[in-house]
């Protein structure tokens, strides 16, 4: 069987096989189920009937991860790459068919070296521990990514990668200055060795696809020591429709040291028993409070922003602000498992024309209907740096003219009813489709989501493909493809998600 041989020829391969027993988990190790479901973010995937993996390798060195290539591509058994397990659908540890779990959990290194402000970080990190890494050297360095400090670096990279500097500086995979890759015939490539398409490819064309990043070489950012942030929160009774209406227009426009985005949650209202509406204004500005007020006051009067809105913090402080983690210790950045792991179902759009207030309130009646409960509309205002990339610069295309990216989720506790949850998010989605990009109705790979299209079991052709890739990818995607072709023709990196070749 596929299984036996996969671990023989691992054995035989290593050349001190014991070594080796000690990274390999098969599904009768007793810590099979608590390595397994250590890094699952999304709870929607742990359940007895998600397939499970054969093997998880975790891997300690650089020739684990070889062997584990080679063996699996003899014994035609497909790889998931796992580096922080939060992936929305579950791709880097579910498949449908026999495969191996990769997990780069041990290859975690960040190196900061703050005089020449660049960094190496490995895969298997968090983004949590790189600004940690960052912050317990300087105040005035930090990086592009992400909000969530558990989300692992692996993944991130691959997809893009934004958080709260975006306006300023865009992507966490605009910074990455070079890379070390293992390829599908277990080369160890850096930029020069894999060439400017392949470390194109790799800058945002998606994980599992063109091989297995081990650590990127990312340039830091410059920040203030002293930030300052801010929560305005305003419901139906509170005119909600008409400020978010008015955000629209100003957020993307605003100067790039003032990035703003608005979470819109269903919450209770002051009159018992009855549910509203609750949007959370947000705002990272890189300087201080008192810079930070007459701004605003002259920019979005209509938001009424207070002193007593805002916190002056560290950038690296801002963080947990926006992640909502409350904590007087940056070290919580350490803590992989400090967030809490919903279950869930996701979507995202960019968003191009402001929508009218009637379609806001169309979101809002929907937030109300009684079958949900826990739904989350995330507006992210773009603008700034992202005007001034090229669609072609790194596969991440949605740059100018976008206003803002809309993100939205709904979560549940009761499996049983997964699918009126599903039903509504999709109902959501398509009304959406009045307000959102059109041609195609774009979407951010890293919020990844099935719906829009996936590759067969078997061979996929570049057309099919292009049903989800042209949505993630716009006209990157035809290059993709041809990276592809070049670096990884049998297709052996695969999942439902990834470029084919040409
Ligand atoms: P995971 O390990 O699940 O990998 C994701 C994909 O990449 C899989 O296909 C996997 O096989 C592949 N992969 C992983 N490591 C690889 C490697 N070393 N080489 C090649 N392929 C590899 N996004 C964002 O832009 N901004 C944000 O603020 C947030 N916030 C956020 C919060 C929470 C709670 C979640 C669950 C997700 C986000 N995201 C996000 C989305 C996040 O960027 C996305 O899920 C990333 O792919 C996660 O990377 P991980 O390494 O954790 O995922």
């Amino acid at each position: 069987d596929s299984h036996g041989n996969f671990l023989n020829c691992l054995h035989l391969r290593s050349a001190n096989s014991s070594t080796i027993s000690k990274v390999i988990y098969m599904q009768n190790n007793p810590s099979f189920s608590s390595v397994l479901n250590a890094y699952i973010q999304n709870t929607k995937f742990i359940t007895p009937t998600t397939p499970k993996p054969l093997v998880i390798v975790k891997a300690l060195q650089i020739s684990h991860i070889q062997s584990t290539i080679y063996c699996s591509k003899k014994h035609g058994l497909q790889i998931r790459i796992r580096s922080g397990g939060h992936d929305f659908e579950g791709l880097s540890y579910v498949s449908e068919v026999p495969f191996v779990i990769l997990d780069l959990l041990h290859f975690r290194a960040v190196k900061v070296d703050v005089k020449n402000e660049v960094a190496w970080v490995e895969s298997g990190a968090t983004i949590g521990e790189l600004y940690y890494g960052i912050a317990t050297k300087t105040k005035t360095l930090a990086f592009p990514a992400g909000v969530c400090h558990t989300v692992g670096v692996g993944g991130h990279f691959s997809g893009g990668g934004y958080g709260i500097l975006i306006r300023k500086y865009g992507l966490a995979a605009d910074h990455v200055i070079d890379a070390l890759l293992v390829d599908v015939n277990g080369r160890v490539l850096d930029r020069k060795s894999m060439g400017e398409d392949l470390f194109w490819a790799i800058r945002g064309g998606g994980g599992n696809t063109f091989g297995i990043v081990l650590a990127w070489k990312v340039k830091l950012v410059q920040v203030p020591p002293v930030v300052t942030v801010y929560t305005v929160n305003k419901n139906l009774e509170q005119n909600v429709t008409k400020i978010l209406h008015r955000w629209q227009y100003i957020a993307h426009k605003l100067p790039d040291d003032l990035f703003t985005d608005v979470t819109i949650t269903k919450v209770n209202s002051t009159q018992a028993g009855k549910k509203t509406v609750q949007a959370a204004f947000k705002g990272l500005f890189l300087g201080g409070v008192d810079k930070l007020i007459p701004l605003v006051q002259d920019k979005f009067p209509e938001l009424g922003l207070t002193k007593k809105d805002c916190l002056e913090l560290s950038w690296a402080e801002s963080v947990l602000y926006f992640g909502g983690v409350s904590t007087q210790s940056l070290e919580i950045m350490l803590n992989r498992t400090a967030l809490a792991r919903p279950t869930f179902k996701a979507k995202s759009d960019y968003v191009k024309e402001p929508i009218p207030e009637s379609g806001l309130e169309g979101i809002m009646s929907r937030f109300l209907e009684k079958e949900v409960d826990v739904v989350l509309m995330m507006m992210v205002a773009f603008g700034g740096r992202m005007e001034q990339v090229a669609e072609n610069e790194i596969p991440y295309p949605h740059r100018a003219g976008n206003l803002y990216q809309a993100s939205y989720l709904v979560g549940w506790t009761n499996g049983e009813d997964e699918g009126k949850y599903i039903s509504w998010i999709r109902r959501l989605h398509s009304y959406l489709g009045t307000y959102a990009s059109k041609s195609p109705r774009e979407a951010y790979y890293n919020y990844r989501d099935l719906d829009i299209g996936t590759n067969n079991v078997g061979y996929t052709s570049y057309e099919q493909a292009s049903i989800w890739g042209r949505k993630y990818y716009k006209n990157n995607f035809k290059r993709l493809a041809q990276v592809k072709s070049m670096v990884d023709p049998m297709n052996f990196f695969r999942n439902e998600q990834s470029v084919p070749p040409l």
